[in-house]
């Protein structure tokens, strides 16, 4: 767990529980204990709290919890702070922040891949915000501090959160805080920590065997000339608060040594897995590509050089690449009638194989009055349809290599063809584009999500423009 930081979250919807005074102390106090232990903490509040309890001043260290959020590797915005602890700057701009922050797992993946190790402690601002729920999730034990029946009765959205997404309450832990030792009950409930233990057991939650004591000189802590806020640990020894702490210190760090992989090491090898899965349909991909471009019949192992176009029957039954050249040529033969010995051939060429490059070729078959039509269509990469032409096919279903089609021939024999010579009924045939310096590239997940929503909208487009469907051809090739 080396390189994996374990978190402790503190949230409470109720403000003035306690929150930003457990945190900023339990840091002080693992670090204590705990001398090697790095020790985190930062906060989602702006009340920069954390920053006058531990700054250093003139260490010219930089970033801050806006930057984390916004993309900052979370161990380079850490900063060397007082007693030891590392902490986080506050900002005043997470407000828009809220915004951008859309999944409930972000936090964890950020801090899985921040590089900080030990212990982490998010303070949370007094709400159910999603930067809260973060931290929720992202938390290998959450502390919910509670003084009376209203922060007690608020505790359920918490409980919520984690049943919506189905994640174990086992982390889960509430904290009795700001309790006042001087009020007694009668009967059963002898005090405040004694009736809140019930209620919580009463409603399933679980709640800690501590609990943190009221205390005059804790709350002066806040209060002093130089705008500075003292530890318990070094100005509130003499307190029962200092006990406490100990014991909740102790406690904790007893379950962290029990852990053998936090929340962030376990979502970090999940991540890899998933890049692993990525890299997997990868090779699954090239695996069925075809050994030679369909035009010219040259082993593409022998010579890959050329490739420019990454062509895909919609079943997927023929897949392969296709050289720049030879695409090209076909298009200018069959589809423009533009041959080597027209006038401004060169010309001519350079633009259709620019508009190749460009777009998305798309052929499929249709039937016309008895006869088969190839329909001949170019989209562009959103999935717009640019050009549409209906191209004959007399003698393809005989098999005679025409001079002006025989490179189409070729590549409907290769791709549409059937087991028994027939084009393939509803089957579509797509040419696309690729970067010819890498043709593979096209394979890798991102890209070809690219390929498969195109494929969504040219089945889209050509299912609403062909009133008649695709008709079946001899083909005797
Ligand atoms: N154990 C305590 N005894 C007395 N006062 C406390 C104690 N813990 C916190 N306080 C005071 O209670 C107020 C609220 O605490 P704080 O930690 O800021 O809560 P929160 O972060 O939940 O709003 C502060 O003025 C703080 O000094
Ligand atoms: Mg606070
Ligand atoms: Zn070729």
């Amino acid at each position: 767990m080396q390189n994996y930081p374990y978190i402790i979250t503190i949230s409470s919807e109720k403000g003035g529980v306690g929150k930003t005074t457990l945190a900023t102390n339990l840091a002080i106090y693992l670090k204590a204990m705990r001398e090697d232990l790095p020790v985190t903490v930062f906060s989602f509040d702006n009340h920069f709290t954390i920053d006058r309890m531990f700054e250093l001043k003139d260490l010219n260290e930089s970033g801050d919890v806006h930057d984390m959020l916004m993309g900052a590797t979370a161990s380079e915005v850490v900063h060397t702070g007082q007693y030891g602890v590392g902490y986080i700057p506050s900002s005043n701009e997470l407000a828009d922040i809220h915004e951008r922050f859309k999944g409930p797992m972000t936090l964890t993946r950020m801090l899985a891949e921040s590089g900080l190790s030990g212990i982490v402690i998010i303070d949370t601002r007094p709400d159910l915000n999603i930067l809260t729920q973060n931290a929720l999730y992202a938390a290998d034990r959450v502390l919910i501090p509670v003084k009376d029946m209203p922060s007690l009765e608020n505790c359920r959205n918490i409980f919520a959160l984690f049943d919506k997404r189905g994640i174990d309450k086992k982390s889960l832990a509430l904290l009795p805080c700001l309790i006042d030792e001087r009020i007694k009950f009668d009967g059963v409930f002898r005090d405040q920590k004694t009736l809140l233990r019930a209620f919580a057991a009463n409603r399933g939650y679980r709640c800690l065997d501590t609990f943190i004591s009221k205390s005059p000189k804790v709350e002066s802590l806040n209060t002093n000339p130089d705008g500075r806020i003292y530890p318990i640990l070094t100005h509130a020894r003499g307190t029962d608060v200092h006990g406490q702490f100990t014991e909740l210190t102790r406690d904790i760090l007893r379950i962290f040594d029990a852990t053998s992989e936090s929340r962030a090491c376990l979502y970090y090898s999940w991540l890899l897995e998933k890049e692993g899965k990525k890299k997997e349909s990868y090779l699954v991909r090239l695996e069925g590509l075809a050994e030679r471009c369909p035009i010219c019949g040259t082993s593409l192992t022998e010579q890959p050089e050329g490739r420019g176009f990454y062509y895909e029957t919609s079943d997927l039954a023929a897949r392969g690449f296709l050289h720049a050249t030879c695409l090209t040529d076909m298009l200018c033969e069959t589809l423009y009638g533009i041959t080597q010995d027209s006038q401004a051939f060169s010309a001519a060429r350079l633009v259709i194989a620019e508009k190749a490059r460009t777009s998305v070729t798309v052929f499929t078959s249709r039937a016309l009055n008895n006869e088969t039509l190839l329909d001949y269509r170019q989209f562009n990469t959103t999935g717009q349809q640019l050009f549409q032409k209906d191209v004959g096919l007399a003698g393809f279903s005989e098999g005679v290599l025409d001079v002006n089609h025989g490179r189409l021939f070729l590549l409907l024999n290769e791709a549409l063809a059937g087991y028994e010579g027939r084009l393939r009924s509803g089957v579509w045939l797509a040419v696309h584009p690729v970067d010819p310096s890498d043709p593979e590239a096209v394979l890798q997940e991102e890209s070809y999500r690219a390929i498969l929503k195109l494929k969504q909208e040219i089945g889209t487009a050509l299912a609403f423009s062909t009133a008649s469907a695709p008709v079946v051809t001899q083909a005797q090739a």
